[in-house]
């Protein structure tokens, strides 16, 4: 009797076991996410004034897009608006998948009204955050949200199981329509006008005129930690942002894990992600603490100078909400750098180092290929028709990188490349070094003129790039945050002044660089980054302050194809929109 029925433990252990070899490798297999984007106006109203906005799904900021590593995501975009749309996966690697990188003219052309794209792609050996915006003229401004990438099922964090992680995208809000300000600036040749806020998770906050109610409420539990998911979608401006009384620690940027570092004050430039934990008081005196931030400024222009506040807000649970009256507790702000703190930009940059460790190596190239000089900064255009424009001295406002500024083509530089048909798109003569060397951070030359073009760099497959940024002080020093496509680099130095080939490079650190998608150019020097060319497309390299990429401070990298089948870029999708 007893031999007939196996005991109840062996039944547990055998369920266990099949359970185990049933749904192990389902949970490590990737899976795939599906979004739907519709891109449509909405009505929206911000201090007081109301205007149509385009924006996706209705929301600003939008939908959160949610992966693990090695996940796909198939985003479904419909073109609702007038406007001409693309959308970009800013810091997804997009290795072999160029044609859902997003930028306008560069990897596609613009999806028109009523036309749909599918952007889809993999998630490969990145996890953090980093965040999608619209990659067209200036809907950024309205169209961004984030994009979480969580570790692999049963991976942990390298720091401490965070109780809640909470997206904080900073954003800048026009009373206007910012695309009439852009045509403006297009078309008087002067600095566009500035924002009216800055926004967290799209509140401006209670600084503002008629913006009391309309503030962000960041809700803790006491002794609590949370993975704040820190996000720049703003348009022109660096921020500093700080939150009264609490420290932040550095855990991680672009989707790289940082050594933590701690700090009371985050830089942050747009087109950057950082996330930083914040450990809730045990006990927190009776406080209302603000988070707050406000711009880092180098140009000299005009810029907005107000700051976005939100609240940081303690509640706990066993007492129901402890503050009903929060409001009425006094106010405890953060303290903020000068607008112009340079060095505490470069002091902070400097802290943030790969973990480089055995899970998580910094493989940065040791030996270099091609090395190249690039500069970036301001520069100005004649006033057509011998009149006299808003920029300096009459003349225009432009924007380059080794005296080039970006000419956009009328269709699409990846296409173009693909089937063989560059002819009039695009010349592969993007200078490797400066055309006339100069003093770049000294006294600016007498001719600011700059020439144009639609010209490339082409790179060999697998080639190891050496690349310096050097800001110039052509129309005042100013800090560039520069973003690649493609590809993360490792900022391998940086410093003031002029980049020296021969004192500098025995400074650089190829151990534990940080590897990033953005980094600012020091205002009034230089960055040296390297990066393997090891994806094969068409990929932009821009400022991510808006004015300077519409100015043309951007050019393309184009990567051949490598010899192995994996190392191809495949045709483009069927529905790849026509221009
Ligand atoms: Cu975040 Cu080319 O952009």
């Amino acid at each position: 009797m007893a031999s007939s029925s196996p005991s109840p433990t062996f039944m547990a252990i055998l369920l266990w076991t099949l359970c185990a070899l049933w749904l192990g490798p389902r949970h490590t297999l990737a899976s795939t996410r599906h979004y739907l984007f519709s891109v449509r106006l909405k009505n929206m109203t911000r201090l007081c004034h109301t205007r149509q906005v385009v924006t996706v799904n209705g929301m600003v900021p939008g939908p959160k897009i949610v992966a693990r590593e090695g996940d796909q995501v198939v985003i479904k975009v419909v073109n609702h608006v007038p406007n001409n749309v693309t959308i970009h996966w800013h810091g997804v690697r997009q290795l072999q998948s160029g044609w859902a990188d997003g930028p306008a003219y560069v990897t596609q052309c613009p999806i028109q009204t009523g036309q749909t794209y599918v952007y889809n792609f993999t998630i490969t050996g990145q996890r953090g955050t980093l965040l999608w915006h619209a990659h067209a003229t200036w809907l950024r401004s309205t169209i961004y949200g984030p994009i979480v990438i969580l570790p692999k099922r049963g991976v942990p964090y390298p720091f401490p199981e965070p109780h809640e992680e909470i997206p904080i995208i900073f954003g800048e809000w026009f009373n206007v329509d910012p695309e009439a300000v852009l045509a403006q600036a297009l078309q008087t040749g002067g600095g566009p006008n500035v924002s009216d806020s800055y926004t967290i998770n799209g509140h401006p906050g209670p600084l503002y005129n008629c913006s009391a109610k309309d503030t962000f409420k960041l809700k803790v539990e006491r002794g609590k930690t949370y993975l704040l998911r820190l996000i720049s979608a703003a348009l022109n401006d660096e921020l500093f942002f700080s939150i009264a009384n609490h420290s932040l620690t550095v855990v991680e940027a672009d989707a790289i894990y940082v050594k933590p570092f701690t700090t009371d004050i985050v830089l942050i430039t747009p087109g950057q992600t950082t996330n930083v934990l914040l450990t809730a008081k045990p006990n927190p005196p009776k406080t209302t603490f603000v988070m707050a931030a406000r711009p880092y400024v180098t140009g000299q222009g005009s810029f907005d100078n107000s700051t976005t506040t939100g609240i940081l807000e303690y509640h706990s649970p066993s007492l129901g909400n402890s503050s009903p009256s929060i409001t009425k507790l006094p106010l405890l702000l953060p303290t903020l750098p000068a607008l112009n703190d340079t060095n505490f930009a470069a002091n902070f940059s400097r802290r943030f180092r790969s973990l480089a460790s055995k899970q998580f190596p910094a493989n940065v190239p040791q030996t270099v290929d091609r090395k190249f000089l690039f500069t970036v900064g301001l520069g100005t255009n004649p006033c057509p028709n011998n009149q006299t424009c808003q920029g300096p001295n009459g003349s225009m406002f432009t924007a380059s990188i080794n005296n080039v500024s970006f000419s956009m083509p009328t269709t699409a530089m990846l296409q173009a490349h693909f089937f063989g048909q560059s002819a009039g798109v695009y010349t592969t003569d993007f200078p490797e070094n400066p055309p006339i060397p100069f003093n770049y951070t000294g006294a600016p030359p007498n001719n600011t003129l700059v020439m144009s073009g639609t010209k490339v760099e082409v790179l060999r497959f697998n080639t190891s790039v050496e690349l310096v940024l050097q800001d110039t002080g052509i129309l005042g020093a100013e800090s560039h945050p520069l973003h690649l496509h493609g590809f993360n680099f490792f900022i391998v130095g940086q410093g003031f002044g002029n980049y020296d080939p021969s004192k500098d490079p025995a400074k650089f650190n190829l151990v534990d660089p940080m590897e990033r998608n953005t980094a600012g150019v020091p205002s009034g020097g230089w960055l040296a980054l390297r990066f393997l060319a090891d994806n094969p497309g068409v990929w932009l390299m821009h400022c991510h302050l808006e004015v300077h990429t519409s100015w043309g401070l951007k050019m393309a990298w184009l990567v051949s194809d490598g010899t192995l089948p994996n190392q191809k870029l495949p045709p483009p999708p069927s529905d790849l929109p026509k221009c």
